[in-house]
């Protein structure tokens, strides 16, 4: 068995390289916000339900898919939530390139793909280099939330947050169906099946 907790080398973004900005609507202003970050939305379930139950924050929800994003973005319009920036983007580089350093409050990272291949292994958001980036964008005492249908993924996640990267680890819960309204699609897809999924709880330092 692998160790699950690995030294990750540093990301260095290729200079010159175009990230497209892939906004349609405007970023918060970041100096006067309390934002929040979301990687890999999806069509948008938690997003869209989020903004609307947090109207004094603002989300940014970065999805690269495509017909994902295409399908988000429509429900965005239709709804026109005013604390609602989706991006269509790689959020690997745009992070780094587009969100200025410790001004994100909560990341939250849900039903990421697993990439269960062991050469697929650095894909998975705990072993991406991007992460030295993201982890720069959060405010010291900012919360990440992760959750994943996989036990071993969850398990994974946390010894690497943790041991690799030095974050608090706060909590590891089960959700159950009934336990919750599912936060995602693929949460209420996983839960509908009876499967259980997993949230992972954990804090930056002060
Ligand atoms: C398994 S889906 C989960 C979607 C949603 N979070 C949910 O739970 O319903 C994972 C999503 O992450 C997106 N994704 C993966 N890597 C990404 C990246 N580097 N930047 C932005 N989105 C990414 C994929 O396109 C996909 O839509």
């Amino acid at each position: 068995m692998n160790d699950p907790v690995q030294a990750v080398r540093a990301f260095t973004p290729q200079p010159g390289v175009d990230i497209p900005l892939g906004i349609t609507r405007p970023l918060p202003c970041f100096e006067q916000s309390i934002v929040d970050l979301e990687l890999g939305s999806g069509t948008g379930m938690f997003a869209l339900n989020y903004a609307e139950q947090h109207p004094e924050r603002h989300l940014i929800a970065i999805e690269q898919t495509v017909n994902k994003f295409d399908t988000f973005s429509r429900a965005v319009e239709l709804q026109q939530p005013p604390n609602l920036t989706p991006v269509h983007a790689d959020a690997a580089l745009w992070v780094e390139r587009y969100i200025p350093e410790q001004s994100i409050k909560r990341l939250f990272i849900l039903y990421p793909n697993p990439y269960p291949k062991k050469k697929h292994r650095n894909l998975r958001w705990h072993y991406m280099p991007a992460m030295h980036a993201i982890l720069k964008v959060l405010q010291p005492g900012s919360s990440i939330t992760f959750c994943t249908n996989l036990r071993w993924l969850v398990d994974e996640a946390a010894a690497q947050f943790d041991k690799g990267w030095h974050l608090d680890l706060i909590s590891l819960g089960s959700i159950q169906q009934n336990s919750r309204a599912p936060l995602t699609r693929f949460e209420k897809k996983y839960l509908a099946r009876g499967e259980t999924c997993f949230e992972l709880q954990l804090r930056l330092p002060e």
